[in-house]
């Protein structure tokens, strides 16, 4: 959408580092990322939102709006996205702090954070958090540009994450690859 695109790069150019990504992620990029989730997945939260390109493919797999929890840093993108989606739980806080507000035993977390771009604390304090909601078994989603897991490597031991790659997407900009992390 338009819009959204608009809306994208002037958060870009205002905050080129938390954002720090040139557009919204493609449909098939968002399809790619709620592959398999769907009602049976329960409670899904997303972390770093955005405009809502991956929120729409989550709700398009079947996951009920009012399973469906996000966690966005930029409060502009938070406010847009909870004009854009009724019954959704919006909060404008960030995901190393989900663990705050959400309940254990969540399906899916399914993330849009470049990881890459954050310190390493940072970036391991948001897994961490994502794994203490997560039920035993449950994904942590996350798409990367790069050739390698944007999980780094340190805190995939420590965690003991097992790390599949599900799909590579051409049709984004730029191409993406979609890993999945669970416990092992
Ligand atoms: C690369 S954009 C992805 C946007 C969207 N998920 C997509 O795929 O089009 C990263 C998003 O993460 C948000 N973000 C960055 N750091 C964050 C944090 N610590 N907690 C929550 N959101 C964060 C940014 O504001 C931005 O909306």
């Amino acid at each position: 959408m338009l819009a959204d695109k608009t809306l994208f790069l002037r958060r870009l150019i205002r905050n080129p580092k938390q954002v720090s990504a040139i557009a919204p992620s493609s449909r098939y990029l968002g399809r790619a990322m709620a592959r398999g989730l769907g009602p049976q997945t329960g409670r899904v939260v997303e972390f770093g939102p955005g405009t809502g390109s991956l929120t729409r493919a989550i709700l398009a797999a079947g996951v009920a709006p009012s399973q469906l929890t996000l966690f966005e840093l930029d409060p502009t993108f938070s406010a847009s996205l909870t004009a854009a989606f009724p019954g959704l739980r919006v909060l404008n806080q960030p995901a190393d702090r989900a663990h705050e507000h959400v309940a254990p035993g969540v399906g899916a977390v399914v993330s849009g954070l470049p990881l890459l771009s954050m310190p390493a604390p940072v970036s391991r304090a948001i897994v961490a958090s994502a794994f203490r909601i997560l039920a035993p078994g449950a994904p942590y989603i996350q798409f990367t540009y790069g050739p390698k897991p944007s999980v780094p490597p340190a805190v995939i031991e420590e965690f003991g994450l097992a790390v599949e790659q599900t799909a590579f997407v051409w049709a984004n900009l730029p191409p993406a690859r979609v890993h999945s992390f669970t416990r092992k």
